[in-house]
């Protein structure tokens, strides 16, 4: 059964733990990320926690190998259940990073490496030095890479997913963010599937901000999009 993950996308320490509350008992997974994070610090990881929560601590690290290793224990120490990094870091980074988690063991925090950025385009992988190469064949070279070195899963866009999940291992997490009920606003995504679609191409995770945060009943909104998920 796929999972179902909130975006914390707030400001403040309060606000995340009041959101939470508002949704209440339906979800049980939160993402905290830069903006939150940078804010507030692993008080607001410890904050959502201690209401029962699991959490994907997602700050997308790309560094030295020792730098990630360290980050990655320190993510670990706080109880994260996800964490992030950059495929493009590299074998030995990403290794770093898996061997840091696994030494939490049964408590490891499951490593998602990111491909691409979905917002990068072929002119901007031609502006970094990638030429001759699709932002598809990049995201594929990079999934096989993140995996080959010890990453848990990926971050995948929606439209990706179907593809990935064929051709990787079993096993591999499918963190999907990109994720709109049919009728709901876009917002400034773009390549978006609905939740039922995400599941049937084998996100294990859906990753979904805005359509429940901004929603007039976002407990309603979350109950929706799980029952979505089952449905399929
Ligand atoms: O509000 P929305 O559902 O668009 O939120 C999606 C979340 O997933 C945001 O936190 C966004 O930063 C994150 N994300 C994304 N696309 C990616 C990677 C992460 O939308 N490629």
């Amino acid at each position: 059964m796929s999972e179902l993950i909130v975006a914390l996308d707030v400001q403040s320490r309060e606000e995340a733990v009041a959101r939470v509350k508002e949704i209440g008992e339906a979800v049980s997974f939160y993402k905290i990320g830069l903006e939150l994070y940078t804010a507030e610090g692993p008080d607001v990881v410890k904050a959502v926690k201690d209401l029962g929560k699991k959490i994907f601590l997602d700050l997308k690290f790309h560094d030295i190998p020792r730098t990630v290793e360290r980050a990655v224990k320190s993510g670990g120490k706080l109880g994260v259940d996800l964490m992030t990094i950059h495929a493009c870091g590299g074998n030995a980074m990403i290794r770093a990073a898996a061997d840091a988690a696994a030494e939490f063991g049964a408590a490891a925090p499951k490593i998602l490496a990111v491909t691409l950025l979905t917002s990068m385009d072929q002119a901007d992988l031609v502006d970094i030095g990638v030429a001759g190469r699709t932002p598809a064949e990049q995201v594929r070279s990079m999934a096989r890479l993140a995996v080959a070195s010890g990453a848990d899963g990926l971050v995948s866009s929606p439209l990706e997913v179907g593809v990935l999940s064929k051709s990787l291992r079993k096993g591999t997490l499918f963190v999907t963010p990109g994720v709109r009920p049919a009728n709901a606003e876009l917002g400034d995504q773009k390549r978006v599937a609905t939740p039922a679609n995400a599941v049937r191409d084998g996100a294990t995770h859906l990753v979904v901000g805005r359509p429940i945060l901004c929603a007039p009943d976002p407990a309603a909104a979350a109950a929706a999009i799980l029952a979505e998920m089952r449905g399929a």
